[in-house]
Formats: structure tokens, sequence, C-alpha cells
């Protein structure tokens, strides 16, 4: 019973969690220099001229993680340790995997706020704000397929699997090393371990239940976590059966959903030209309130008292956007207009979906009409990284590739199947400018003597681009 009642003090305690953000990239890119000696906030830069597209990406997360493990969870992450590219970008992926009734325990990333979605099974998702918040309030939801949900940066968060089926997610965190702190781990497991004086203060229990708990973690290692997890589990669901009614409407159906899903995970649209990063958020949450008349950089902040669980929630990431139109493709995207919970954060996710051939790109040879190379993706450096550099890379299921932050790049489906891609972007309203539509198409059009000159073709040329957007 003590253990139960200090594993209930656990989460709702909100220690001197350090946040912060990832600063801003100062240049097109800094792949990590993981030989180099020198040591600096991330990683030395590689010598911009060896930098190739392998640099920016990565390749295996269509793979389930091993989830035969006490808590029944893997997180499979893909952070700048995986992917040099990512150094300074503030972004990095994850796929999770959950055994049934498997748990992701409570845990928080010091410098990263996660968008998360379902992309097979069923999840019941929950966060706990800091002790400013009008006391250590509890969000949780059940999540299912193609649902999107976000946790605030530096907040304690948990997932489990009520159902009887596996479930896969992929998330996105707003840092290239979010960093993990496992709640119960860092305090009943630290090496030299916490004094029980301390402890047994903290969570107003004797010491010797301290004890007892310090000795379920210390001589263990994370994988061969056992007692204690259990009355945490046991306990998390009585916390959630007794906090969320509402939620319990929702009845996980069990039917095993074949995973057939074509992923590729990528990160942006067509083009984003804006330069900065986000703000820092300077409290839990400031959830956006659309209804307000007040114009400020984001949105101004909901009361904290009304927003519920439901803000941080959106549904329908599973649903495939029609491709019918020109370019053969359709970008749905989860930002702060949908997700109003999104608001400060700094992250936002899209799903991508490509008819074959998708955009229409008139250069590939048949060698690339393969289908197990189902998105060609590409970005150009800036003019001043020794000019216009073009990186490329054919992408299979699974494969992970990181455009940086305002440059100009694409995808492409060569294929002769759909592709399916989930990206996360590094704001929450990352903004997209279609390079073609913004020169050609823009009202009024630009001067045709202008764009004559830019691109240096006669005018009729440009008059007849003109008519085509
Ligand atoms: C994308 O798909 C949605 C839903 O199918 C559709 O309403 C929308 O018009 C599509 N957008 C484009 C640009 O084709």
């Amino acid at each position: 019973m003590a253990a139960k009642i200090v594993l209930i003090s656990l989460l709702a305690m909100a220690s001197s969690l350090a946040m912060a953000s990832d600063p801003s990239p100062l240049q097109d890119f800094c792949v990590a220099d993981k030989a180099s000696k020198v040591l600096v906030n991330g990683f030395v830069c590689k010598d911009p001229m060896q930098v190739t597209a392998e640099d920016f990406f990565a390749m295996g997360l269509d793979k389930a993680g091993n989830t035969e493990n006490k808590v029944g969870s893997m997180v499979t992450a893909v952070n700048v340790n995986k992917l040099a590219g990512l150094n300074t970008l503030g972004i990095s992926m994850v796929r999770i995997d959950y055994a049934p009734r498997g748990l992701n325990p409570p845990h928080t990333h010091p410098r990263a706020t996660e968008i998360l979605t379902v992309i097979e099974g069923q999840l019941l998702v929950g966060f706990v704000t800091s002790n400013t918040d009008n006391g250590n309030r509890l969000f949780t939801k059940m999540l299912k397929k193609g649902d999107v949900f976000v946790f605030p940066e530096g907040l304690i968060h948990f997932q489990f699997n009520p159902g009887h089926t596996k479930t896969v997610a992929i998330g996105a965190l707003s840092s290239q090393n979010p960093g993990t702190i496992t709640i119960a781990n860092a305090v009943f497991g630290s090496k030299p371990p916490i004094s029980d004086d301390v402890l047994a203060k903290a969570f107003q229990v004797d010491k010797k239940t301290v004890d007892w708990l310090q000795a379920q973690w210390l001589p263990k290692s994370f994988s061969s976590l056992s007692s204690p997890w259990l009355p945490l589990m046991h306990w998390l669901l009585i916390l959630v059966l007794f906090r969320t009614s509402a939620s319990l409407i929702w009845t996980p159906k069990i039917t095993r959903m074949a995973a057939k899903t074509l992923l590729l995970a990528l990160l942006a649209v067509a083009s984003s030209l804006a330069m900065a990063s986000d703000p820092s958020p300077l409290q839990d949450f400031c959830v956006a309130d659309k209804a307000s008349k007040v114009l400020v950089n984001g949105f101004v902040c909901k009361d904290p008292k009304v927003v519920k669980a439901e803000d941080f929630f959106f549904r329908g990431l599973d649903k495939a956007g029609d491709t019918g139109k020109k370019l053969g493709s359709n970008v749905t995207a989860v930002n702060v207009n949908k997700l109003a919970g999104l608001n400060t954060l700094g992250i936002s996710m899209v799903r991508i979906d490509y008819a074959p051939r998708g955009l229409n790109l008139p250069t590939l040879t048949p060698r690339h009409r393969d289908p197990h190379r189902q998105l060609f993706v590409g970005f150009v450096t800036s003019n001043s990284d020794n000019g216009n550099r073009l990186f490329t890379k054919m992408l299979k299921k699974g494969d992970v590739f990181v455009f940086p932050q305002g440059l100009i790049h694409f995808q492409f489906n060569p294929g002769y199947t759909n592709t399916v891609a989930i990206g996360a972007l590094s704001s929450q309203n990352p903004g997209t400018i279609t390079v073609a539509d913004a020169v050609f198409g823009s009202k009024p059009p630009i001067s045709d003597e202008v764009l004559a000159k830019a691109f240096q073709v006669d005018k009729k040329t440009i008059d007849w681009l003109q008519a085509q957007f």
C-alpha cells in the first residue's frame, strides 16, 4: 500500500527538471562530425564539402522493436546519434512498439515536445502538468489508429496499450537529442542512490519503504525490472479509471489490423523558406484560443482551467488525402490550426499521400521505377553553401530523411503503387511556399521582365509559364 502511495506521488511529482529547446541553426546544415574530439553544444560540423545525402538518411523504422521486456514496450529512436544530419535542426523521430498491455512508463524529455500518431492498434496516453499550473493536472486520452496527441515539452507523460493486440506509434520530438528521464529509475535507481532521508521526506513515507523501493531498482537494469512495475501498472489503471470516466466510452475493437500502410518517415512538405525557429514555451502549455481577437506571435492562450485533453488531440491521420489533383500528392497537415494544443510547442505533423508518379518530375531513369524504391527525395542548399548543391536519395519503407530548415525540397513517388509518408516539422505552423506557385503564380503576377531576367529566358517563355499557374 505504501509503495502505491509513493508511486502515486511519483507521477504527480514535478522535480526541478530542466526545460530547454534546441538552439536555431546558424547555417544550412551542420552534419555531426562524430570523429571530432572538440566538445561543443551538440556536435562539431563535418566539412560541408564532404557531406552527402547519406548524412540525412537512416533506415529501419519499418522494423518492430522487441517488446519482450518487463514493461512490454520498445522505443526505436532516430536522433542525432543515428542520423548525423539532425545536428542543429531541433527535431528527431521515434517508432514505439507496445505489446498487448505494454507500458511506456512515466518519463519526461527534458529538451523536447513530443507529437505522436498511432499507426496500428490503440493507446491510452497521458501527461501531468507542473506544480505551477493549478496543481499537477492529469490529461488522458484513448487513441486509435490515425489519432494524433501532443505531450508538451518537459512534462511527465506515459503511454499504455490496454488492448489485446500490439500497437505501433510514430512520434516526433522537437530536439535532435530530446533525452529521456524515466521517473522511477531516476528517483529510486540513481547511482549513487538519493539518500533515503531525502526520499522519505519527499514522499512522506518511512525510510523502510524507501529502502524497499530502492532495492527494487538499484541492482537491476531497466530491462530486468520486475515487481515494482506491477503495482505501477495496477495503479495506472486505477488512476485512469478513476480520473477519466469520459474516455471509457471508447471501446477498443479487438481485431488484429494488418499493417498495410506503407510507412515512410520523412520530414517536410513541398518547400518551406522561413529561416527562424519557433520561440521556446514559457509555461507548461498555451492552447491556442482561436476565438480571441487579440493578435500575438502565434495565438493567445486559452484559460488553462478550461483546457481539456481534447485540446492536445486530433483524429483522422489514417485517412488518405485525395491525390487526384494536378500534382498527384496531398498533404494532410496537423498544425496549430487543427490541434490548438500545439501553440508555442514548436512542432507539428503531416501525412503525405503520393499517387504513382505523384509529382511531374520528368527526368528520372527507368531504374528508379522499382516498387521497392518508393519515394525519391531531395533538397537544395542555399546560395552561401558552395552554390545550391542538390542532395537526393531514394527511400523505401522504414527509411527516414531530414530536410534542413528553410531549404527548398521535394518528394516524388516514382513507383506504380501509392506511397504514404508521415512527417514532422519543427514548428507549430511551418508554412509552405511552393516555389513554382509563388514565383509564377503570384497575384498580382511578378513582372515578366523581372522573371525573364531572373531565369535568363525570354519574356514569351515567362508568359507561358505564368499561364500554367
Ligand atoms: C486533399 O485531400 C482532401 C481529402 O480527400 C481533399 O478535400 C482536398 O481537396 C485534397 N487537396 C488537394 C490539394 O488535392
